[in-house]
């Protein structure tokens, strides 16, 4: 394997087809549960699994002195049963004797308050102590197992930042003025940068610069913006330490540390890059009824991250959880489903937490793929057993790509500093708007990737910014770029108001853009909760808004929607403009979701962008391709039967006969149902639809 070069479709040659697994706990389990646990694995047909994750105080239970017999039998065991090993460098929970030995390893709150041992993650990121016991177990760990035949990936940590994400003790505070140094150079860039000629803030030596600690009041907002860069940077830098451990004895085997989808401390662009393989963890509420379409947004949410690379989801439940306030049941069929809304998204493994449920522990009414009541006759064994049939049948999916022609702007510091209060409004939540757009589209079957403003732009024709409220002057250049050269752009409110120090960009907002768009804004109008006001949608009615109003003035523009009430009514809510080859709408509100679903519909028709293909409500559809062959993911949602037009034949790589679906004919899909037809693009590298109804 090419160590520059891994990804999944790299290693998969080593294994059969997409991997199925899970958190594997075999230490919580006397070793006569092992033999069973193998044979149950085959049955199954379990080939990867996640080994050591929270395994650090058996592995070293005195410091320095390490036990790693236990760890040796089970690799071996999992190897003869043809079970591919994930190990961990189990450095997500640190033991007790380093809470005792160095008690400064622990977390403090910004109120001064340590967190103590006794659940898990209790370090602080920039623990020297922590770090140095860290890099040597993870030497101990890879030196031993280097050669093992099981090793296929490393799993680094688990979930950082999952509990702490930040720690405002004395280490954490001097490390944060170095990585201020390194930002800024100088003092006077960093009075500059953060504005301290208000409120007497202005620092004369480094020293007297703290964390966003405990204050009296609202803390200096670009200080709060650099705690967070800081924040996710150094939990970063503990990833890379063990990463280039890794790298230097085990420079083949890929890396990967488990994501949490739209995780707001940690600037995930940062973070895939320096990884070999994303990976996710997914628990959707089965109690909420559109909890797939969060999911199908984290999911492309993890595709872009690596570029379009396959993924794995690392962590998701066969049933029910433990941690909500009620823990309710996967519905039969609903685990299969979501499984494959991964796979259709690009994912090449389904793992779970976690393989056998615990007998104690925080975490023992937790569900997994071998529940309490057994394998017997329990449902939940029938279906991990099915899956696992089903998934082992379907290597030919490995290596194809969804692509997609619409792009979602994500940029973590824009979210960052759109969320500092001390805003217009503290009712903004960048991930409800970023669901504005999304829903619709994944509702129309519109694929979508995420993009960073460092993203390359040219191969999508529309690009679409929920509030992108911070942007760097050469982001703003590039996006004007993007719509000059023909591409169709659409911005909401509150976007383009300052730059990267939290600067406002004086001149009329949103400065960056105005030529672009063709308006000026004047005033925000944040409403108050439960408050709303209506536009007018030329041609389409009348529509309720809330959240916030723009009060827009034309500069070029035309007016798609104007206000209904208040004292700007008759003026702009939503316009369009033509700039050089391509065009720029501008949302200076919240419209209810028809709405958006309408102005989304237009733009993607103006766009050329077409829906991957018309199916009943509630059914999704993904296409996957590669080289000659597609394949069209079909997931039925609803809890009752659709039915499906097709007008070309292709075969349901999921039926037990694997018959061929009739040209024209209907296919028939149950309540939580799914199909994947595959079928053969006649001119492949032309983009051309397999399926009708378009
Ligand atoms: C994840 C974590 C697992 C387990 C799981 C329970 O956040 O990585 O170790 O705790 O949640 O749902």
């Amino acid at each position: 394997m090419d160590a520059n070069n891994k990804d999944l479709s790299n290693f998969s040659a080593k294994t059969p087809t997409v991997f199925y697994g899970g958190d594997y706990n075999p230490d919580q389990w006397p070793e006569e549960v092992w033999l069973e646990d193998v044979q149950l694995m085959r049955e199954a047909r379990v080939n990867l699994v996640s080994l050591g994750i929270f395994s650090w105080a058996r592995l070293e239970p005195v410091q320095g002195q390490y036990d790693f017999d236990w760890l040796d039998r089970i690799m071996n065991l999992l190897h003869r049963n043809g079970v591919m090993v994930d190990l961990a460098t189990a450095t997500a929970s640190p033991p007790a004797w380093l809470a005792l030995q160095y008690p400064e390893s622990l977390p403090v709150t910004k109120d001064g308050t340590t967190l103590w041992p006794g659940s898990r993650q209790q370090y602080c990121p920039h623990s020297k102590a922590y770090r140095e016991a860290a890099a040597l177990l993870v030497s101990q760990i890879a030196t031993r197992y280097r050669n093992h035949p099981a090793l296929v990936m490393w799993h680094i940590n688990n979930e950082y930042a999952c509990h702490v994400s930040e720690c405002f003790c004395d280490a954490s505070a001097a490390a944060f003025r170095e990585w201020l140094r390194q930002r800024y150079g100088s003092l006077e860039r960093l009075n500059d940068a953060w504005g301290t000629s208000f409120w007497s803030q202005h620092y004369a030596d480094w020293a007297e610069i703290n964390p966003p600690r405990t204050t009296p009041t609202q803390i200096n907002p670009t200080q709060q913006l650099d705690w967070q860069r800081f924040c996710s940077d150094s939990i970063l830098e503990c990833f890379q330490l063990e990463r280039d451990i890794l790298r230097g004895i085990t420079p083949a085997i890929p890396v990967t540390t488990n994501f949490m989808g739209f995780f707001k401390p940690l600037d995930y662009w940062k973070w895939a890059g320096r990884e070999d393989i994303v990976s996710d963890d997914a628990y959707p509420d089965p109690s909420d009824s559109t909890s797939h379409v969060d999911t199908a947004m984290r999911f492309d949410l993890m595709r872009s991250l690596g570029q379009g690379k396959s993924w794995i989801l690392m962590e998701q439940v066969t049933s029910q959880v433990n941690w909500r306030p009620q823990n309710v049941l996967k519905r039969p069929g609903q685990m299969r489903m979501w499984s494959y809304q991964a796979v259709a998204r690009g994912a090449n493994g389904i793992m779970f937490f976690q393989w056998r449920a615990s007998r104690s522990g925080a975490e023992k009414f937790h569900g997994a793929l071998v529940p309490h009541v057994g394998t017997t006759n329990s449902r939940v064994w029938r279906e991990v057993k099915q899956l696992g049939q089903e998934l082992s049948q379907l290597s030919e999916v490995l290596y194809s790509r969804v692509t997609a022609e619409v792009a979602i702007l994500m940029d973590w510091e824009s979210w960052w500093a759109l969320e500092i209060p001390s805003k217009p409004s503290t009712s903004i939540s960048f991930i409800n708007q970023v669901k504005a757009y999304y829903a619709p589209l994944f509702a129309k079957n519109i694929p979508v990737d995420f993009v960073s403003p460092e993203s390359d732009l040219s191969k999508y024709r529309v690009v679409l910014l929920p509030n992108l409220y911070l942007v760097k002057e050469s982001t703003a250049q590039r996006l004007n770029q993007f719509v000059a050269g023909g591409g169709k752009l659409v911005m909401s409110f509150f976007s383009g108001i300052v730059n990267e120090e939290d600067h406002i960009y004086l001149g009329c907002y949103p400065a960056p853009f105005r030529e672009m768009l063709g308006i000026r804004v004047e005033e925000f109008d944040p409403y108050v909760p439960g408050q709303t006001n209506s536009i007018n949608l030329a041609g389409y009615g009348e529509y309720k808004c809330e959240l916030w109003s723009d009060v827009i003035d034309l500069e070029g523009a035309e007016a798609l929607a104007t206000y209904g009430s208040d004292f700007y009514a008759g003026k702009p809510a939503l316009t369009r403009y033509h700039y050089g080859k391509g065009v720029s709408y501008y949302l200076g509100t919240q419209p209810e979701a028809a709405a958006m679903s309408l102005l989304l519909a237009r733009v993607c028709a103006e766009a050329g962008v077409k829906p991957t293909l018309a199916v009943p409500e509630g059914v999704e559809v993904v296409r996957r391709e590669t080289g000659d062959s597609a394949y069209l993911f079909l997931i039925n949602h609803n809890n009752t039967n659709v039915e499906i037009t097709l007008d070309q034949p292709a075969s349901n790589l999921l039926s037990q006969k694997n018959e061929s679906v009739e040209a024209a004919s209907l296919i028939s899909l149950e309540g939580y149902g799914v199909a994947i037809l595959a079928s053969k693009i006649s001119n492949p590298g032309i983009d051309q639809p397999v399926m009708g109804n378009k």
